[in-house]
């Protein structure tokens, strides 16, 4: 028998029509679909095509912690034998992607676990990076200029650090990192250029100046896009 395939497939930054055709057409024919969701809730990727998922399509949930620690390496282990089963058994599983599965996905640690003894394929998606800045109608990067993406969970110094030595940056994760985010950016004095972006694409879409923003309101799909002037 024929072991299946793993596609790891970019949706996009929420809105459903930002999913490409090949991810849709991909998908409707995978007769597994699986997705990283979290411990209690849904999977924000299965969200993202709820419309189009079958109910002949056995679904597989990848439940991680939201906590901040270490590496779920456990849950990772456990995910790629239960994917190797499906695969091993002959079928081709889709696994679903917020945004770029290469882009801060979750499916590099299926992937690394996988590649050398399956067939993988990866289908890029739209990623929030692009999308956010989409969203605010806001250019990242110009001519010779660099781009540096950082998550908010570093260390209040490192974060300093990067950022203080970006020509741009776009500023991700930062629900509870915001109040962090926000000294940082006003003791390097770009707190007034910076711009906030949550949900980018969808109805929920939130922009605003990053100096305008309450921290108790900042969800975990949040961007802070950053330009030095
Ligand atoms: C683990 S990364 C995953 C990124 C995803 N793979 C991608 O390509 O966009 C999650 C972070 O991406 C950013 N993000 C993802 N979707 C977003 C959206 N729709 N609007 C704003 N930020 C978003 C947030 O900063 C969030 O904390």
């Amino acid at each position: 028998m024929t072991t299946g395939l793993l596609y790891g497939l970019g949706l996009g930054p929420g809105d459903p029509e930002l999913v490409t055709l090949k991810a849709l057409r991909l998908l409707r024919a995978a007769p597994v679909v699986a997705y990283p969701a979290p411990e209690d809730g849904d999977s924000f990727a299965r969200q993202i095509v709820a419309e189009w998922l079958d109910r002949g399509q056995r679904e597989i949930a990848i439940r991680f912690p939201m906590r901040p620690g270490p590496p779920p390496v456990a849950i990772y282990d456990a995910a790629a034998a239960q994917l190797a089963a499906v695969m091993d058994a002959g079928d081709d599983i889709a696994y679903l992607c917020q945004g770029d599965p290469l882009f801060y996905g979750s499916f590099a640690g299926i992937l690394t676990r996988l590649a050398a003894r399956y067939r993988v394929a990866v289908v890029p998606g739209v990623s929030s990076l692009t999308a956010c800045a989409a969203a605010a109608s806001e250019q990242l990067v110009q001519r010779d200029e660099t781009l540096s993406v950082i998550p908010a969970s570093l260390p209040e110094d490192e974060l300093a650090a990067r950022l203080a030595q970006a020509d741009a940056a776009a500023i991700i994760k930062l629900g509870r990192h915001f109040a962090k985010l926000r000294r940082v950016l006003a003791r390097l004095g770009l707190l007034d250029g910076a711009l906030y972006v949550e949900r980018a694409s969808l109805p929920s879409q939130r922009i605003a100046p990053l100096a305008t923003i309450d921290p108790a309101s900042v969800p975990y799909f949040a961007t802070a896009l950053v330009r030095r002037a």
